[in-house]
């Protein structure tokens, strides 16, 4: 057995710094926090645009093309033939599904309203027929969001009782495999955060200094 490095710095912050901001999302929509709501929404939104440059430019297991495969490699993969070093194929198609919900709670945040005084930064330049249909879109996508959360749970406990501990990974960065594999890591996950950094200070200029003078005031 031997130790390989299969998730950079960047992917797993991305990860935890994920769960933590749905967490807090969550807690700030049902306390009616809605300046916080923003300034959170404005930071998961850079996580996972820095996240989907980093699936074209990053580490070999952060790549996008790396998460599309056939049916049949799902196949096989649920049946425990295949070890792969970065997502297996139906977690690969777990992750896009998060992709998708995560752009869609976002995209459709910024045009919604808290129906009182304070409107999502694209919400002015949609019809009130459209920001009604983003505020509920908003709250049914958060269900789905739920759902896919309750899934991906569930799976890594499976996996985990049959014996693959996924979560070690996510947190240490490295995997044992068997025999000599390749470092899968090649491009410096410091090149991600400077991109993090840059996307979130546009957003919050943007966007986000309103939202945020209220916090800090
Ligand atoms: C708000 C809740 C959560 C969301 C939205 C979420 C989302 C994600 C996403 C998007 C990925 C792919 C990471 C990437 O390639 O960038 C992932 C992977 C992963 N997540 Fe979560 N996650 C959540 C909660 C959790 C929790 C509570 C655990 C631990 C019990 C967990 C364990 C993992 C593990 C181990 C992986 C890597 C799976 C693999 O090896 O293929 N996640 N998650
Ligand atoms: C992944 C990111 C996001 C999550 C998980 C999320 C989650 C939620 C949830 C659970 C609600 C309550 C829905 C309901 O009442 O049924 C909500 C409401 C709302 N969200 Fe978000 N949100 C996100 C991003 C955003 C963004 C980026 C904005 C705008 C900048 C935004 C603006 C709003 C507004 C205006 C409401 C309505 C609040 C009210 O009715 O009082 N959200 N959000």
């Amino acid at each position: 057995m031997s130790k390989v490095k299969v998730w950079d710095g960047f992917i797993r912050s991305f990860h935890w710094l994920l769960v933590l901001s749905i967490a807090l999302l969550y807690f700030s929509a049902e306390e009616g926090m809605i300046e916080l709501h923003f300034v959170a929404g404005f930071f998961t939104l850079a996580l996972l645009v820095t996240r989907l440059i980093w699936g074209i430019i990053g580490s070999k297991t952060a790549k996008l093309t790396a998460l599309i495969h056939s049916p049949q490699a799902v196949i096989a993969s649920l049946k425990g033939n295949q070890a792969p070093l970065g997502h297996s194929a139906p977690g690969s198609y777990m992750v896009l599904l998060f992709f998708i919900l995560l752009a869609l709670q976002l995209t459709t945040g910024l045009m919604s309203s808290d129906g009182i005084l304070t409107d999502g930064p694209l919400a002015q330049y949609v019809s009130s027929a459209s920001i009604d249909t983003a505020n509920w879109l908003h709250s049914l996508n958060f269900e789905l969001l739920l759902y896919a959360i309750g899934l991906h749970v569930l799976a890594i406990v499976i996996y985990k009782l049959k014996g693959k501990p996924l979560v070690k990974a996510m947190i240490t960065g490295s995997k044992q495999q068997t025999g000599t594999a390749p470092q899968a890591l090649t491009t410096p996950p410091w090149l991600a955060w400077v991109i993090f950094f840059i996307v979130l200070v546009t957003v919050m200029a943007t966007w986000g200094r309103e939202p945020l003078s209220y916090l800090l005031s």
